[in-house]
């Protein structure tokens, strides 16, 4: 199989390399692709060197699929060039997520959806995909009303600069910043921009994309994001409040048996999932879990994921990983 990987220079793209490596997808031809002041630059993948070419050269080399991480602006101008040459774009940018026309895949909650129509499919947002792993099979079970979530999210989420500021703050060194403040030795309730309601865009990626990935618009959430010090993944806190009660045991059956999710939760012996644990695996931890006692229903958890695995190039290898099991790719 032809893959394109745009932005393969970048955080995601490097990552996304990693991972086709690591799940051995039958790539037979890499085609990176970045910005045109990377064009001649080399990327490594399966230990050989690759030439990173432009777009243009990208899409003439016809490629079967295009894994694209190089932000929305891009993606939009770029990814119907692709699609127009029949190649199928899986995009990791914000760009196509809520265009009606467009599937938003976490191919363990809704990979069937996905057609033959399907020529740009979009990945959702990083901490949207580890929340819906593990409230899909508890709303399958018993309803969800309402989830309130509040994030802890690493710097990577950022990007590099984001990384070479953190870096360059341990070591005293002036820099770059990706941040308006600090971010070592703090804790910024900010990312992406603000919106007219108060809430931030990522808050309202959390909103919006939950109910399109698993299909219900009845489901109420709300959420407030935030950026914390830490590189190896993304952590939540997330209340759930269903239509029916729950035992707890069956919870951690239901969790245990989810595609894609590892439960750790065992307080007695201090486990519970930890983003220095999480780093560089595919899998969604899930622990904390326990019943909130001041109304009915309703569950508190702690969900952990590394937000460039599974939170973009992991789900983004599987949705290509799912096309070809289906005969799509
Ligand atoms: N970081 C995360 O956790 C995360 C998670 C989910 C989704 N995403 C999304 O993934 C995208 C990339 O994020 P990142 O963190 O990897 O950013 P990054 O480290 O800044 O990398 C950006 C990449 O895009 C390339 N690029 C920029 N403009 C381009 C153009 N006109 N044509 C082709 N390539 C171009 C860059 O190439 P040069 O090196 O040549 O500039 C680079 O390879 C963003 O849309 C982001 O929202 C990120």
């Amino acid at each position: 199989m032809k893959v394109a990987v745009v932005g393969a220079t970048g955080l995601v793209g490097t990552k996304m390399l990693q991972v086709l490596e690591q799940r051995n997808f039958p790539v037979t031809e890499l085609i990176p692709v970045a910005s045109e002041k990377s064009i001649g630059k080399e990327v490594v993948f399966k230990g050989k060197a690759y030439k990173v070419v432009g777009f243009a050269d990208a899409i003439a080399a016809k490629p079967d699929v295009a894994l694209f991480s190089a932000g929305g602006s891009t993606s939009l101008q770029l990814a119907p060039q692709f699609a127009a040459a029949g190649i199928t774009v899986i995009d990791n940018s914000s760009a196509w997520r809520m265009d009606a026309t467009k599937k938003l895949v976490v191919p363990e909650v809704n990979g069937s959806v996905l057609t033959a129509e399907d020529k740009i499919i979009a990945n959702p947002n990083c901490s949207t995909i580890q929340m819906v792993l593990v409230l899909k099979p508890l709303h399958d079970k018993y309803r969800i009303k309402r989830v309130v979530v509040s994030t802890y999210q690493s710097v990577t989420g950022t990007g590099v600069k984001a990384v070479n500021q953190l870096m360059n703050e341990r070591e005293g060194k002036e820099g770059e910043m990706a941040y308006k403040y600090p971010i070592d030795l703090n804790v910024i309730p900010q990312i992406d921009v603000f919106l007219e309601n108060g809430y931030t865009k990522e808050e309202m990626k959390m909103v919006n994309e939950t109910k399109k990935i698993i299909g219900d618009d009845s489901i109420r959430v709300t959420a407030t994001t935030v950026r914390i010090p830490v590189m190896g993944g993304h952590s939540e806190s997330v209340n759930i409040e269903f239509e029916n009660d729950f035992d707890l045991n069956e919870v951690r059956a239901i969790l245990a048996a989810a595609p894609g999710v590892v439960v750790e939760d065992d307080p007695a012996n201090q486990v519970y999932p930890m983003p220095l644990n999480a780093h560089d695996k595919d899998e969604t931890f899930v622990g904390r879990i326990r019943r909130d006692e001041t109304q009915p229903n309703t569950l508190n958890c702690w969900i952990v994921s590394d937000n460039l695995r599974k939170g973009a190039a992991t789900n983004a290898v599987q949705i290509a990983e799912h096309l070809q099991s289906v005969g799509l790719l």
